[in-house]
C-alpha cells in the first residue's frame, strides 16, 4: 500500500506541474483528490489493514492529502497570477492619451438673449411677473382698449379655442393682470416676459409664435420722457454704448400716445446696410403712454398716475446680437447651430 501511495503521489505531482491552466488543474484535482478520486479509493482499502498498520498508513496517506493540497493551491494562484497578466498585456492602458471630454449641455440662444434682458431691467428695479399663454378675450383684447369689434384686431389674427379664449397675441394682457393684483394706484415697474402666438406665416423674419418682453411703469408724474430714457438706456446695455434711438409715430389701441422704435444698425452703425436695408435703423419694439381707459378698467386712476409701456420681441434682439439672418435657426433645434452659443 506504501508504495502505491507513493506512485499515486508521483504522477499527481507530474499531473500538477504538467497543468497548463486552471481547468486542467481542476482535473487533476478532481482524479486524485476528489470524492470518487484515486486517493479516496486508496483509503477505502485500509479496512483491509492490520491494527498496527493503519495509523502508519493512515499518516501516510493524509500527508500526501496535504503536499498535494499545498501543491494545487500553489499551482492554481501561479495560473492565476499568469491569466491575469496575459489580460492585462491585451488591455494596456494608455495614461498618456487626452481625456474624453463630456459634453454639457447648454442653455438656447433665445434663453439666453431673455435672460440678459431680464437683467437689465431687473437692474433697473423692475420685478418679473408672468402670465397665461391661453388667455381670455378679455385681457388679451378688451382690457387693452381692443373691444369687439374694434378694426385694430385685424393685425392680430389669432388662434381662438372657444369664442372667449385664445393663444395670447401679445404679452399685453399681463399688464392688466398686473395691475388687478396691486390696490388701485399702487406704483408699478414690471416685465413680463413669455410666449405669443399669431396666425402668421413660418420664414425667415415670421413665426406663428414668438417670445416678447412687456415693460409696465405706473407711478405719479411718469411721463414720456422717462420712457425714452428707459429705453435709450436698455438699448444701450444690449445693443452697445453707441447705440442710437428714435422713436416713430405710431398706433396702438392701449397707448396714447404710441411709436415704434428703432435702434441705429448694430451691423453698420447707421451707415446703411444689408441688414438694415440701407436705412440705417432697425425697428425693435413698439411702445407708448398707457391709455386712460387702460388705467381705468384696472382700477388705476388716470388723474393721479400716469404710466408707460412696452413691448419688445426677443428673437428679433438675439438675431441682431448673434448675426442671425433667418429667424426658424431659433427653431430648428440643429445641434450644429445651437453648439456655437
Ligand atoms: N403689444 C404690442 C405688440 O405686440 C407692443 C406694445 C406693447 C406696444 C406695449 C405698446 C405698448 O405689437
Amino acid at each position: 500500500m506504501e508504495t502505491q501511495i507513493k506512485d499515486l503521489r508521483g504522477r499527481a505531482e507530474a499531473a500538477i506541474s504538467a497543468a497548463s491552466d486552471l481547468k486542467e488543474l481542476d482535473e487533476v484535482r478532481v482524479k486524485f483528490l476528489g470524492k470518487k478520486g484515486e486517493l479516496t479509493g486508496l483509503l477505502r482499502g485500509m479496512s483491509q489493514l492490520t491494527a498496527e498498520e493503519r495509523p502508519l498508513i493512515g499518516k501516510i496517506v493524509n500527508e500526501a492529502r496535504a503536499d498535494l493540497e499545498q501543491l494545487l493551491a500553489d499551482k492554481n494562484s501561479q495560473l492565476k497570477a499568469a491569466e491575469l497578466q496575459a489580460k492585462l498585456a491585451t488591455e494596456k492602458i494608455d495614461v498618456t492619451l487626452p481625456g474624453r471630454r463630456v459634453h454639457a449641455g447648454h442653455l438656447h440662444p433665445l434663453t439666453l438673449t431673455l435672460n440678459r434682458v431680464k437683467e437689465i431691467f431687473m437692474s433697473m428695479g423692475y420685478s418679473v411677473e408672468e402670465g397665461p399663454e391661453v388667455e381670455t378675450d378679455y385681457y388679451n383684447f378688451e382690457a387693452l382698449n381692443l373691444p369687439k369689434d374694434h378694426p385694430a384686431r385685424d393685425m392680430q389674427d389669432s388662434f381662438y379655442i372657444t369664442e372667449d379664449i385664445l393663444l395670447r397675441t401679445q404679452t399685453s394682457p399681463v399688464q392688466a393682470r398686473t395691475m388687478e393684483r396691486h390696490e388701485p394706484n399702487t406704483p408699478i415697474r414690471m416685465i413680463a416676459p413669455g410666449r405669443v402666438y399669431r396666425r402668421d406665416d413660418y420664414d425667415a423674419s415670421h413665426s406663428p409664435m414668438f417670445t416678447q418682453v412687456e415693460g409696465l411703469v405706473i407711478d405719479e408724474g411718469i411721463s414720456f420722457a422717462d420712457l425714452k430714457g428707459t429705453l435709450e438706456d436698455f438699448s444701450k446695455k444690449i445693443f452697445g454704448d453707441k447705440t442710437k434711438i428714435r422713436l416713430r409715430p405710431s398706433f396702438f389701441p392701449f397707448t396714447e400716445p404710441s411709436a415704434e422704435v428703432d435702434v441705429s444698425c448694430v451691423m453698420c452703425h447707421g451707415e446703411g446696410c444689408k441688414v438694415c436695408q440701407g436705412t440705417g435703423w432697425l425697428e425693435i419694439l413698439g411702445a407708448g403712454m398707457v391709455h386712460p381707459d387702460v388705467l381705468k378698467m384696472s382700477g388705476y386712476d388716470p388723474a393721479q398716475v400716469s404710466g408707460f409701456a412696452f413691448g419688445l420681441g426677443i428673437e428679433r434682439i438675439a438675431m441682431l446680437t448673434y448675426g442671425l439672418d433667418d429667424m426658424r435657426l431659433l427653431y430648428d433645434n440643429d445641434v450644429r447651430f445651437l453648439k456655437q452659443f
